[in-house]
């Protein structure tokens, strides 16, 4: 029986960076930005790790479920900001929310991370083997980026949404399908050159700013207009739904004139379509949980409504998730 979502909340960082902020120090303008991007601001955490974001959205999420720390088997952290190499953010945030009989484990798939950790999540639940399990897809990307470049400062930003996911009974409702795909011959486009066992920190790495991301932004434009769009035609037409079905597309928020190939090739008006971008720039493993936590909190997002989650990010890895929303 499918895995449905129980409880799902979310958290941003207060502090607002706008486009102005950028203009006094980079070479660049807010009409650049928007016209470009989509994005007006970003929240960056000017304190704390990746698991400070996820903290009050697990709490607040196990709260709205009525449930506490004692009740969750397993953590799941979509991430490429985790607060460390190792141990894992999994285990970080075990610690902190003072779980005691979990397991759990980071996932690694960049903007794709929520998708592939839903996934993985869902055949756990489903299988039996878990029963109720945190899903912190999070990212606190002010870490990894560099601030100085123009064409990767203004994209991104820092946020956390976390879902407890289920097993349902109901076959009507939750998890109905999905695709996704990996292909690595992408990697060169979009990556952090050093700090893994490819290329130790060293003082040259530093130096070359190589910890920061590398980021090939017109190669992985394509790449992602065409992989998102691809797949997300390909799961409407594996499931026979026609665009008047679906209710929202839920895509990454990494860029508007993506997110708005994307709704195009699936025939949706833009008023189907989940898009905070402009508040929160790309929050990588954060936008498609914040989008699903926002609307639902707003009462947007319905019981019974038919969605489709796309993302697309660095590997390249992408895929769509069709979804019918339980809570
Ligand atoms: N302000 C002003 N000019 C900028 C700029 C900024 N913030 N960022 C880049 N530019 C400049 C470039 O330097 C370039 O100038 P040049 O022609 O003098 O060299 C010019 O704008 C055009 O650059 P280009 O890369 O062709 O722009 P673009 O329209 O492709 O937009 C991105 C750049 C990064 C916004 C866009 O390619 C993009 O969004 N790519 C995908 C990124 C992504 O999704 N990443 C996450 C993975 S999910």
């Amino acid at each position: 029986m499918p895995a449905i979502i129980t409880s799902i909340a979310h958290y941003v960082p207060s502090d607002v960076y706008t486009n102005e902020y950028f203009e006094k120090y980079l070479d660049t303008s807010h009409e650049w930005i928007m016209e470009r991007t989509g994005i007006a601001e970003r929240r960056f955490a000017k304190e704390g790790a990746n698991s400070d974001l996820i903290i009050p959205a697990a709490k607040e999420c196990m709260e709205k479920r009525g449930i506490g720390p004692d009740d969750i088997d397993c953590i799941i952290i979509p991430t490429v900001t985790p607060d460390h190499m190792f141990p894992s953010t999994a285990c970080v945030v075990q610690n902190k929310l003072g779980i005691k009989k979990a397991w759990g484990f980071d996932l690694s798939a960049a903007c794709s991370g929520f998708l592939f950790a839903l996934i993985t999540a869902s055949k756990l639940v489903e299988s039996g083997a878990v029963k109720r399990l945190l899903l912190c897809g999070s990212d606190k990307m002010s870490s990894i980026v560099n601030f100085d470049d123009r064409a990767q400062a203004v994209l991104f930003g820092d946020g956390a949404g976390v879902v407890l996911i289920e097993n349902s009974d109901d076959p009507d409702y939750g998890l109905q399908d999905f695709i996704l795909q990996i292909d690595g011959s992408g990697g060169q486009y979009l990556k952090q050159v050093a700090g893994g066992s490819f290329k130790p920190a060293s003082f040259e790495t530093v130096q070359n700013k190589e910890h920061y991301i590398y980021q090939d932004g017109q190669a992985v434009f394509k790449a992602a207009v065409k992989g998102m769009a691809d797949v997300t035609v390909e799961i409407m037409e594996k499931n026979g739904l026609r665009s008047e079905d679906i209710a929202w597309l839920v895509p990454h928020q990494a860029n508007l004139r993506i997110i708005t190939a994307t709704a195009k090739r699936m025939g949706l008006e833009m008023d189907k379509v989940m898009v905070n971008i402009e508040k929160y720039g790309n929050t990588t493993a954060g936008t498609i949980p914040i989008c699903l936590s926002e609307w639902y909190q707003s009462g947007k997002l319905k019981k019974g409504d038919k969605i489709i989650l796309a993302g697309f990010g660095a590997g390249f890895t992408w895929g769509a998730i069709y979804f019918i929303w339980n809570l």
